[in-house]
Formats: structure tokens, sequence, C-alpha cells
């Protein structure tokens, strides 16, 4: 299986072998700039479209068709940039390095919390044409669910009520802590299939996720969205959600699937639309409370790449627990 992406603006090939090993290299082929991803597998190789190059899982070239059996030319000296990658949660995830810290370590896939090994999971993707930090504060925004989410049975703008959630740092990010969830909301639906005390968790960590969690008793839903710059002015939503509950609900995969886009593209087509606004540069007015996550994420970038610089640790907008009230 071959994919080709844009990743940071870089061409990007994932491939998958037969034998289940994936992975990721750069989309241009070395020898006249073929996209890769237009090529197949061949056996354990990525096989170039135009002139049959192969190219194995580590971007080494292994056979040049072309070549006359007595060619100098050493097919092992050349090669393609290889990516580290892995495979989690149904995505090929692919670390690209920072050119400017060469020796920086291989971080870890972030794990979705899956507190039961049997669940059911589904995964959405879109683009978004937007740039990278105005999709991540969309991403976190808390108050524009009565108006971008609008609909008739999961609420409008006049079912508007005040909410208070307490939220405390974690590494990179931060939490909202465990509470119970607003109950005009898909949860009291659940709540009703389900009775006892839900708690909902939801975290944004750097540099670009957010995690829901939510849990009545040893019934859960976890889902994780995340945003990946693709280029200057154009991301990609990434939503994944694990659920152990509705066993006996037909098509559940099907429903949850069909809500998850629809809010996705409610998100999506909201985000667009303030980037048409935001070409032009106007100046922001982040209010308190409602836009407060929105200017921890600035602040946190801030300091993890102050940090990045100087060595030292990270040092976190948030020292301890704050009470944030808006109305939505
Ligand atoms: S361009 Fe890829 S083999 Fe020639
Ligand atoms: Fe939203």
């Amino acid at each position: 299986m071959l994919k080709g992406t844009i990743l940071l603006g870089l061409p990007i090939v994932v491939c998958k072998t037969d034998h289940g090993v994936v992975a990721a290299m750069r989309d241009i082929c070395p020898h006249r700039g073929m996209p890769l991803s237009f090529g197949r597998m061949r056996g354990d190789c990525v096989e170039c479209a135009y002139h049959g190059w192969q190219f194995d899982p580590k971007g080494r070239c292994r056979t040049i068709p072309a070549l006359v059996q007595d060619s100098p030319v050493q097919t092992d000296k050349i090669g393609v940039t290889n990516y580290p990658c892995r495979e989690r949660d149904g995505y090929v995830w692919v670390f690209i390095p920072d050119s400017q810290r060469p020796d920086q370590p291989i971080p870890d896939v972030p794990p979705l919390p899956l507190p039961s090994t049997s669940y059911r999971m589904i995964q959405l993707s879109t683009l978004l044409d937007c740039a990278i930090d105005d999709g991540i504060v969309g991403l976190i925004d808390p108050a524009h669910g009565p108006f971008v989410h609008q609909s008739s049975w999961w609420r409008t703008a006049a079912e508007m009520r005040e909410k208070a959630k307490t939220f405390e740092p974690i590494p990179y990010g931060f939490r909202m802590v465990p509470h119970a969830a607003s109950m005009n909301s898909a949860y009291k639906l659940l709540n009703r299939l389900y009775p006892g005390p839900l708690m909902t968790t939801i975290d944004f960590v750097l540099p670009n996720q957010r995690f829901e969690f939510v849990q009545i008793g040893n019934t859960f839903m976890s889902n994780r969205t995340t945003v990946t710059p693709i280029s200057d002015q154009q991301c990609r939503i990434d939503f994944c959600a694990a659920w152990n509950t509705l066993k006996w609900l037909p098509f559940a995969k099907t429903l949850f699937r069909y809500f998850g886009n629809m809010f996705l593209s409610q998100d999506k087509l909201a985000m667009e639309r303030q980037a048409v606004g935001l070409r032009y540069k106007p100046a922001m007015m982040l209010i308190d409370d409602a836009d407060t996550p929105a200017k921890w994420y600035y602040k946190l970038k801030a300091a993890h790449l102050d940090s990045l610089q100087t060595g030292l640790p990270l040092d976190h907008p948030l020292k301890g627990r704050v009470t944030l009230r808006w109305r939505s």
C-alpha cells in the first residue's frame, strides 16, 4: 500500500509492506523527481512508476532496472530521505525531525486513553484551509458551540448557559479537570442509557492535540483530535474515537462517523470562513475568560520554543488550578 501526503510542506510517501512494516520517505524519486506515491509496492520495496527504481523501507535503492550487468553504478549508495514512523490507532505517525536539532530524540506516539482492551474505533480526516495556530485555537475554543454546532436536537444559541470549568497544568498542556458533562449535550442521552455519574476530562497537549475522555463506571468514550500543518495556509484535522459502549447497537460506527463528520464539517466551515477575514491580518480581541484557552495556547507554544532555545525547563503559563467562566 502506498499513500502520498504533504506534512509541514514536505512531500511524504507512506507505505506498508505485505509483512505489515510501515515506512515513510520523501515522495520524490532521486532519479528524476517523480513522486514515488505514483508507483507501487514490489515485495518490500517501493517501485517508482517512471523507470522502476526500487527503494527499501529504509529508503535505500535496491534496483535500477536500466543498468547493464557490469555497470559501475552502486545502487546502494543511492537513497531517499526516510522518516521514522509508527502505526497506532489506525494512523501512521511520521516524525519529521527539526533540521536545527539533529540529535533530537524521537518522541513516542501519544496514546489514546483506552481503559479496556475491547472497544470499537473510527477515524475521520478532513483538510482545513487555514493557518495552523488558527486551526488549533478553533479546536480548543469553548464558546463557538451554540453558533457553529447549532441544531434543534443538539442545542441552540437560545439555550446558552453559564459554565464554570476548572483547568490545571499538565506536561506541555492543560486539562479541564474531570467534571460532570453539560446535560444539554449528547452525553445526556448516553447517561440515560448508562445511568451513573458521567465524568468528562478534556486535555490540550502541544503541539496540536485535544483529548476528550468520558467515563460512566466501566463505560468510556475516548477521542483525540489533531490539527497538523500541511502548508502555511492548509492543515488537516484528524479525529479518532474509541468506545466500549453501545455494543448492542447496530451500525454504531456508521452513526458515530455520521455525527463526527457533521461536527467536523461545521468546525471546518467556521475556521475556513474566519481564514478569509484573517488574510487581512486584523488585530484580534481575545477576551476573558472564553478566550483564555487560546491565550494559554499561544503562551505555552512560546514557552516551549523558549525552552528549546535556552535548554531550560518549560515555564508553564498555568501555575496552578484556575476556574474559567463563560456562557455557551
Ligand atoms: S524518476 Fe523514478 S525511476 Fe526515474
Ligand atoms: Fe467545534
